[in-house]
């Protein structure tokens, strides 16, 4: 006889919805955004269908839009001119560069939102990296120098969360202490604790141009057969006063989201990133997946394995569809 039917609490859509542990909010989801010199200016990127780079006029709509369906939170990406990149990303605190003057209106026009910023030097970067590039090496501490003037001028620019990119060692600590020396003690810092050194950002470089000219990146990125060190990472960020901890990618990392988010007390972050945005987009416009279902398939899955905040293309999509009912 079979005693134990777990199909019973199946039998319904009601006793399903009763029984469901998960929800995905729009709450939980930051939108990232590429932003492009120029006026009217939107340009598509071929590897990542319904995604397009935005100049600041027409990304300040954008951001209306989005924040109308509910999304709140955003992370800011810029695609920098080849012309202003050099060995030590200068144009990375130039004032009157595109990203830090877009920061400031986006927060001139809708203070409400939540703001998060890329700290990191491969967008502005000559070499393409994310540190500096002494002899074919990058050099952690040099480095820092860098990353904490990035994250002064965009904390003055209105930054709510600063969003260390670069897996530089001791990072989190040197831009909470830069931000605190110039008061700004409420500036958040989600730190990418732990970054593959990931195939899944392709379609990422192709949208800001940041293919790294030379090798690869597994000198500061993690490597994907790893999940202890993902620990030793998010212990250090976590001491160091980070106010997030962040998990990258996501969807193939789930047991790392699971283990920050069972040994950690700050809110655990996953990037679900442009390559695996670009799978399911690929499939679904083959007709091989249905988007939809798989859209909320995998940002469930994400929530689950116990990500409390989602950075996903996906994010206005979603927040559209479960504004439609469509989902
Ligand atoms: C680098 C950075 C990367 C992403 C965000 N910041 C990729 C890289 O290491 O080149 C990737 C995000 C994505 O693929 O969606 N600072």
């Amino acid at each position: 006889m079979i005693v134990h039917r777990p199909r019973r609490n199946r039998k319904s859509a009601a006793i399903r919805n009763l029984v469901q542990e998960t929800y995905l909010s729009v709450n939980d989801l930051i939108f990232p955004l590429f932003l492009i010199e120029g006026k009217n200016q939107s340009s598509s990127i071929a590897s990542m269908p319904g995604i397009s780079r935005l100049s600041s006029d027409m990304l300040l709509k954008e951001v209306e839009h989005c924040m109308q369906l509910g999304v709140q939170s955003f992370a800011l990406f810029p695609n920098i001119n080849e012309s202003l990149k050099d060995k030590y990303a200068t144009e990375s605190y130039n004032e009157q560069g595109i990203y830090l003057k877009t920061i400031r209106e986006i927060k001139k026009y809708f203070p409400e939102c939540c703001l998060m910023t890329d700290v990191a030097m491969d967008p502005y970067s000559s070499d393409g990296h994310d540190g500096i590039v002494e002899d074919g090496v990058i050099v952690n501490d040099a480095t820092l120098v860098v990353l904490g003037r990035m994250s002064l001028a965009q904390a003055h620019a209105g930054a709510d969360i600063v969003g260390p990119s670069d897996m530089m060692d001791g990072r989190v600590k040197y831009i909470r202490e830069e931000l605190d020396k110039e008061g700004f003690t409420d500036v958040s810092i989600m730190a990418y604790t732990a970054k593959y050194a990931s195939a899944f950002y392709g379609p990422f470089r192709d949208a800001l141009d940041s293919t790294p000219k030379f090798g690869d990146k597994k000198t500061y990125q993690m490597n994907p057969a790893n999940q202890k060190e993902a620990l030793l990472e998010a212990y250090l960020d976590f001491n160091e006063s980070a106010d997030f901890l962040m998990v990258k990618p996501a969807l193939l990392y789930l047991d790392v989201i699971k283990s920050l988010h069972d040994h950690f007390n700050v809110p655990i972050a996953a990037y679900n990133v442009s390559g695996e945005y670009a799978m399911i987009k690929a499939a679904a416009q083959n007709g091989w997946i249905d988007n939809d279902k798989a859209m909320y398939e995998s940002l469930i899955s994400i929530k689950r394995a116990g990500a409390k905040v989602i950075l996903s293309y996906f994010a206005k999509e979603y927040a559209l569809k479960l504004k439609a009912n469509a989902i």
